[in-house]
C-alpha cells in the first residue's frame, strides 16, 4: 500500500481534501494550546510512528547530525542524553545504537506508547519540554528533533531554557525545526489543521537560521555547526530544515 503523503502548506496540497472534509472527521476541542498539541499528535501517533518516523533513521545526512553529536557526547565520558519531544522514539533509539544511553520525553501519552513499542528496551516519560522531570545538569546533552515546530518564539525560549538546566555545562544541544517552504517565508506560521485524515490543530512555526541561532545563543548555548537541508523524499513535508547544534555555557 501507497502510504498516505503528510500535509503540505498552502499551494502544495496533493491529496485534494478540504478542511471543512478533515474537520468533520474528528474534532479537537478547544483546549489549551499545549492540551492541542498534546490531543492532535495523540491521534496522529500510531500512523506518525508506522509511516514517516523510520524515514528519518534512514537518511544519511540525518544521521551524520546524530553521529557528530553522539561522538561530542561520548567525550565527556558516560551519562544520560535526553529526547525532548521524541515521538515513537525512533531517533532515541538510533542514538542508543550509536552507544548512548537516552531518555525519551513527549507530551502525548499515544506516542510514547508508540515509542514503547519501537523502543521497548528505552526509558520514556510523558512530560512536557517546559518541565522537564529532570534534576539540573543531569544529562550530557540533549536533542530536540522538530519537537519545537509548534512553539511561538517565546515558548521556544521556555524549552531551550529548560533544556539549558538539565544539560550539565559544556554539554550539547542538537535542535532542528522548519526554515521555510514555499509560500512560507521564515518568520511564517501555518496552521496545519489535517493530518493523516484526522483534524489537529497545529500552529507550525517557520524560523530563520539567524533567529534559530539568536534564540540558541540566547538560552545559554554557543551555536558550533548549522545543518541546512532541501526537501528529500516525496512523502514529508517538503520543508527546507536545519540542525542546529549548540554546546551548553
Ligand atoms: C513532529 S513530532 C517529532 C517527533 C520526533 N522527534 C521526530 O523527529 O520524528 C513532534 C513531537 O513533539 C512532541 N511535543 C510537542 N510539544 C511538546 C511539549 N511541550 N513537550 C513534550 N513534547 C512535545 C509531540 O507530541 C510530538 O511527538
Amino acid at each position: 500500500m501507497v502510504p498516505e503523503p503528510p500535509p503540505l502548506p498552502p499551494g502544495l496540497a496533493m491529496d485534494g481534501e478540504t478542511i471543512d472534509e478533515a474537520e468533520e472527521s474528528t474534532h479537537i476541542a478547544s483546549f489549551e494550546p499545549l492540551e492541542k498539541i498534546r490531543s492532535s499528535y495523540d491521534i496522529v501517533a500510531e500512523r506518525y510512528a508506522n509511516e514517516l518516523a523510520d524515514d528519518m533513521v534512514a537518511r544519511p545526512i540525518e544521521r551524520g547530525m546524530f553521529l557528530a553529536f553522539s561522538e561530542l557526547v561520548q567525550k565527556l565520558g558516560a551519562g544520560i542524553v535526553g529526547e525532548v519531544g521524541c515521538g515513537p522514539a525512533h531517533i532515541a533509539k538510533h542514538l542508543s545504537t550509536l552507544g548512548l544511553r537516552v531518555v525519551g520525553i513527549d507530551i502525548s501519552v499515544a506516542m510514547i506508547e508508540q515509542a514503547r513499542k519501537k523502543f521497548p528496551e528505552g526509558e520514556l516519560f510523558v512530560a512536557s519540554m517546559f518541565e522537564l522531570p529532570v534534576p539540573t545538569a543531569a544529562w550530557l546533552g540533549a536533542v530536540s528533533i522538530y519537537a519545537t515546530l509548534h512553539c511561538n518564539a517565546a515558548d521556544r525560549m521556555r524549552s531551550f531554557k529548560e533544556i539549558h538546566r538539565v544539560v550539565r555545562a559544556g554539554g550539547y544541544f542538537l535542535h532542528s525545526f522548519y526554515v521555510s517552504a514555499p509560500d512560507q517565508p521564515e518568520g511564517s506560521i501555518y496552521h496545519l489543521q489535517k493530518w493523516f485524515g484526522f483534524a489537529v490543530d497545529l500552529p507550525t512555526y517557520f524560523v530563520g537560521i539567524e533567529d534559530g541561532a539568536a534564540e540558541m545563543d540566547r538560552a545559554g548555548f554557543d551555536v558550533m555547526a548549522a545543518l541546512v537541508r532541501e526537501p528529500m523524499q516525496s512523502n514529508e513535508l517538503p520543508t527546507r530544515r536545519c540542525y542546529m547544534l549548540g554546546k551548553r555555557r
